[in-house]
């Protein structure tokens, strides 16, 4: 959700700066902009819409010390006036800001009416900038800090100021990222942007800030207070964000998985105890608090740990979690399952836990990430950068940690070598089944369909869950996700000869009864694609296409069954001619509530 990119240094910042906005172009943007300080004055060029257009607005202008934004509006129109950086009042100041400043209503009645400033934009952000002016008197970091200490609520900051060669910056919510060249400096979102600069990198943590000026940097508290911090390097190179010959970044994730499914257990089989987690206590109880897809991985996690462990697990919406009285216990294992690792609801669900004594760990993929930090410990999935805003081998890679903490949880030496031995075979059968053709006929026969139905029962209840998102989220294409057996209960009513069910069925316990759900749709002449790794001659009449997926044990069919699902969304998408990697709307890390 909105990037920064600052730069200081020997090169041309503005280049440098719009290059960087355009890796971060997959975290969801209406509007861009920039400042940067030439004689002693500092320029903002900004626009509603895309890089390119502002890319456009550049006549040349070249510049050494630079701050850059996306925007993903929270208040106020996407407009010109609204993007970012803004201006103090006498231009002396910019900066831009990732997040929402909470009490901006308050600071700003309170600069207007005591103080006569006057406000351009409709932003919570612009009040960051009118503090700074206010308490300004010669020394940049101090107003600075002065101005933190009055905003409340999430905040990445990057800002300058026309009369010191300095760009400070902090976070308390919304990720930063230093990156340390060879006499120049980075700051941004994540690492994309300065990767093919540097890979050396600090990531501020909460309520850290830093001062940049030639050839110098200082990482220090709110107070002012100097801090050491541990310079980090990044795990992958330049290629891990580019698009590598596919079409799209879901595409390249997608076909990804075998590695990813592979780089999530190597190391970890062998030692399950030691894979990252440490109690505190016996536990009782598991509670999973995610967002969105990860969401759905812990429901998968739910059947998987309820019925192979024979521990409790209660899944919760992050969004949910927070904001009744969650009944925790210090016995509970509260996890965090998180892509990103960014997302605000999640991190919140954490801090309550740990405020209650709880023992806590994450699911996370993002290394350094605000939810990594704040757990402390748990699995990381080692999926690399995931840059489609679907997310795709972040949840199979999800689903094969939460089968580690399965085997973690399970403690039996047999089950565990069972299933160890599964995860070795799966990359394989994975690769083999990317090579099938047949989702992408299938998508052709279908694209135009208005609405779909995703029906699974157990186990595959949240793969249809995770499909229907799919489908939706790239495509536009309402889709309904549903227990197979629910289904009798009200969305039958949608079933018409124009509607596609997408059945996912495993050869297991509800085999039967999913084909009696299946009859039901049939006999509304409803369409039916089924994806299923056996077929007998009843789903063969029933069926109008079928899609068949390898054998593989009960705990790992949901990421051979998400597979299908992910390249139906992906080719229905394209078929419409979809902006798959940034569709409307979206974020890909939701850093705000
Ligand atoms: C996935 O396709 C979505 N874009 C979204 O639902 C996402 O899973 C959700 O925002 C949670 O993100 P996280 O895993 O980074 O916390
Ligand atoms: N809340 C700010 C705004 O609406 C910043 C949004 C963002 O993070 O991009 O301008």
């Amino acid at each position: 959700m909105c990037g920064i990119v600052a730069y200081y240094g020997h090169q041309n910042g503005i280049s440098i700066s719009l290059k960087g906005l355009k890796r971060l172009e997959y975290r969801g943007y209406d509007s861009a902009g920039l400042a940067f300080l030439e004689n002693n004055q500092i320029n903002i060029i900004k626009n509603k819409g895309k890089i390119k257009d502002l890319i456009g607005l550049i006549n040349g202008e070249q510049a050494n010390i630079v701050i850059s934004h996306t925007r993903w509006a929270t208040h106020g129109q996407p407009n010109h006036i609204n993007a970012h950086p803004h201006f103090s009042m006498d231009h002396s100041i910019a900066i831009v800001h990732n997040g929402i400043i909470e009490n901006h209503a308050d600071l700003k009645k309170e600069l207007t009416e005591k103080y006569n400033y006057k406000f351009q934009s409709e932003t919570d952000s612009e009040v960051i900038a009118h503090l700074i002016q206010f308490f300004y008197q010669g020394n940049f970091e101090e107003a600075f800090r002065k101005m933190l200490s009055k905003i409340e609520g999430a905040f990445g900051i990057v800002a300058l100021h026309k009369k010191h060669n300095e760009l400070i910056c902090a976070r308390k919510g919304s990720p930063l990222v230093l990156g340390l060249g060879e006499n120049e400096y980075f700051i941004a979102s994540d690492p994309s942007p300065f990767l093919d600069h540097t890979k050396n990198v600090i990531y501020l943590e909460e309520k850290q800030m830093a001062i940049i000026s030639e050839n110098h940097y200082e990482v220090k508290d709110f107070n002012g207070l100097n801090l050491d911090v541990e310079m980090e390097e990044i795990p992958f190179g330049i290629e891990a964000i580019q698009k590598q010959g596919f079409k799209h970044f879901m595409l390249k994730e997608i076909n990804e998985q075998p590695n990813t499914i592979r780089d999530c257990f190597t190391g970890k089989l062998r030692n399950i105890e030691g894979i990252g987690i440490k109690l505190k206590t016996n536990i009782q109880r598991v509670v999973l608090v995610a967002c969105g897809t990860s969401y759905h991985a812990a429901l998968i996690g739910k059947y998987i740990i309820e019925k192979k462990s024979n521990i409790p697990v209660i899944v919760e919406h992050a969004s949910e979690f927070r904001y009744r009285k969650p009944m925790l216990f210090p016995s509970d294992l509260v996890m965090a399952i998180s892509q990103s690792g960014e997302t605000a609801d999640t991190l919140e669900a954490i801090r309550l836990a740990k405020k209650i004594g709880c023992n806590v760990a994450g699911i996370v993929n993002v290394t350094g990430s605000s939810i990594a930090k704040e757990c402390g410990q748990g699995i990381y999935l080692h999926a690399g950068p995931e840059i489609g805003v679907a997310s795709t081998k972040a949840f199979t890679s999800q689903v094969v940690a939460l089968n580690l903490l399965n085997l973690f949880l399970n403690k039996n030496p047999y089950y565990q070598y069972e299933i160890a031995e599964e995860l070795r075979k799966l990359p394989k059968i994975v690769e083999e089944f990317l090579k099938n053709e047949k989702v992408k006929e299938i998508a052709k026969k279908y694209f135009f369909a208005k609405h779909f139905l995703f029906l699974g029962r157990d186990i595959n209840f949240p793969v249809a869950l995770e499909g229907s998102l799919k489908l939706k989220e790239i495509s536009y294409i309402p889709a309904e996700g549903y227990p197979a057996g629910e289904m009798k209960h009200g969305p039958i009513a949608l079933i018409d000869s124009e509607t596609p069910s997408i059945f996912i069925l495993t050869k297991d316990e509800v085999y039967e009864k999913v084909i009696s759900n299946m009859h039901e749709v049939k006999s509304r002449q409803g369409k039916i694609i089924c994806i299923c790794d056996h077929v007998n001659e009843e789903i063969e009449q029933l069926a109008d296409d079928i899609i068949f997926v390898p054998k593989v044990i009960w705990e790992l069919s949901p990421i051979i069954n998400t597979i299908p699902l992910q390249l139906l969304a992906y080719y229905t998408a394209d078929l419409n001619n979809r902006e798959i990697d940034q569709p409307r709307n979206l974020a890909k890390s939701v850093t705000v509530e």
